[in-house]
């Protein structure tokens, strides 16, 4: 059987991890300029600044596409560059920008992949009250609103939010990622309450504003539960891990809380159960506006765990052996997480699946020859194309998978440490060098089209 015949071939980035010109042509600030300035936030005090300079060079990194062969290209806009104060006033030369580069993209037969939010929430609106503050979901609704109303005559594929559990979890609660708190639980499910109302705000008000049919998809992550073995005891120990709600200390790192009421319209019993006390109020109105019909539903996956039925076939968590396979930034390389992960998840939500994200970190350096090999990427990314292509066998609708990252850009908190691209980028002369795992994924494209 195989992928399908449309299956759609990418890579994704995302605003401010390659962008650069933070404070050029009106763009206003986002709270990951404010927390990357602070010192000791961020390895090394980096910032992205400069970044990529994708801003300048998005004509280089276009033609870099083409030569690699991607069919679609995942990116996310920056609020505050067309937005600078969040609402209100629009700024046109943001707009501009993403313009041309949509325009170059369909030039080039590269179908343009629209996030609307990957993480870089204007500092204005942060100021507000970000999520905490109800008027978010308008705010959110009325940017996707514009984003759709001047991008949709060309692209017709847009993804509403990026990870909200790392945004939330790791912004708001665990202190690691902008802008930097510790809520109180109470208020970090509240706030993700108003992120999943802003969600389906938005699936309503980009509905209304497009130009043409449009598809809606949204792109949470979580760790992949894989089984052991075939026994259908350890499927459905591996199937009950992988949407199970998590210890309050934890419980941002799940799949069902954050995506059951996006497309079964209601939240887990579980987790209704082990959090009750820290709820905010949830009304049958706020579940419906969550619930709105999407048309795709993507999943970040880079890992799994290993699973068995232990006693009762209640699900066990199997370690790694010792001197696993591990990337760079020492994630166990588990390749099955892309057979079992779109399997489950394609069972649960009955959506097309989409990999949105998926990659590794390695120690890429320029070689003497002056070219990047990078063997350990070029197997990670056979061994999970090889089980994503199982899940497809198996019945699973995998319509897409975007390798993260087209280029090496501003990994978060580690700043410019940790390499995921397919193109090597040397931060202190912006040179680019395809590496030899963009030449191979250019020929796993060809002969799976
Ligand atoms: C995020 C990316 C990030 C990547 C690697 C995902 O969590 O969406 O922005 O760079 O993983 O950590």
């Amino acid at each position: 059987m195989g992928f399908k015949k449309d299956f759609v071939w990418g890579a994704a980035t995302s605003s401010y991890q390659i962008e650069g010109a933070y404070n050029e042509d009106g763009r206003g600030m986002s709270i990951w300029d404010v927390y990357s300035h602070e010192p000791v936030k961020v390895f090394g005090n980096h910032t992205g600044d400069t970044a990529c300079e994708h801003y300048h060079r998005f004509k280089e990194d276009v033609a870099l596409m083409k030569k690699i062969g991607i069919k679609a290209y995942r990116f996310s806009v920056s609020w505050s560059r067309i937005i600078p104060d969040g609402t209100g006033a629009v700024n046109e030369k943001g707009i501009a920008f993403y313009s041309e580069l949509i325009n170059e993209l369909k030039e080039n037969n590269i179908e343009p992949y629209i996030t609307l939010f990957h993480w870089d929430l204007p500092y204005e609106l942060h100021k507000r009250g970000g999520w905490m503050n109800p008027d978010s979901v308008k705010w959110f609704a009325d940017y996707a609103a514009l984003v759709v109303a001047r991008f949709s005559d060309r692209v017709t594929n847009f993804i509403t939010f990026n990870e909200p559990q790392c945004f939330i979890g790791l912004g708001y609660y665990k202190a690691e990622h902008a802008p930097g708190l510790r809520h109180p639980v109470r208020d970090v499910f509240e706030m993700s309450h108003n992120v999943l109302k802003a969600h389906g705000a938005a699936v309503i008000a980009m509905r209304k504003s497009a130009r043409q049919n449009i598809k809606i998809g949204y792109a949470p992550t979580g760790t992949a539960a894989i089984p052991v073995s075939e026994s259908a005891e350890d499927i459905a120990a591996a199937r009950k891990l992988m949407f199970e709600c998590p210890a309050l200390e934890n419980w941002t790192w799940n799949v069902s809380w954050w995506s059951d009421p996006v497309v079964l319209g209601h939240y887990p019993e579980e987790g209704l159960r082990k959090y009750k006390d820290y709820l905010p109020e949830i009304t049958e109105e706020d579940m419906r506006l969550i619930n709105q019909p999407i048309d795709f539903y993507g999943q970040n996956i880079y890992q799994g765990v290993y699973v068995k039925a232990g006693e009762n076939g209640e699900p066990e968590v199997v370690e790694h052996t010792a001197g696993y396979a591990k990337t760079a930034i020492q994630w166990p390389v588990t390749p099955e997480c892309l057979r079992w992960g779109p399997q489950f998840l394609y069972e649960r939500y009955r959506l097309p699946i989409y990999i949105t994200e998926n990659g590794m970190s390695a120690h890429d350096v320029i070689s003497l020859d002056g070219n990047v090999h990078d063997p350990n990427r070029i197997d990670f990314l056979a061994r999970h194309l090889e089980q994503l292509e199982k899940a497809a066998d198996g019945g699973t609708d995998v319509a897409g998978y975007f390798q993260w990252s087209l280029m090496d850009n501003y990994e978060w908190a580690c700043g410019y440490s940790e390499r995921f691209g397919l193109i090597y980028v040397d931060y202190e002369t912006q040179q680019r060098i395809i590496k030899d795992s963009g030449y191979w994924y250019k020929t796993w494209i060809e002969n799976h089209s």
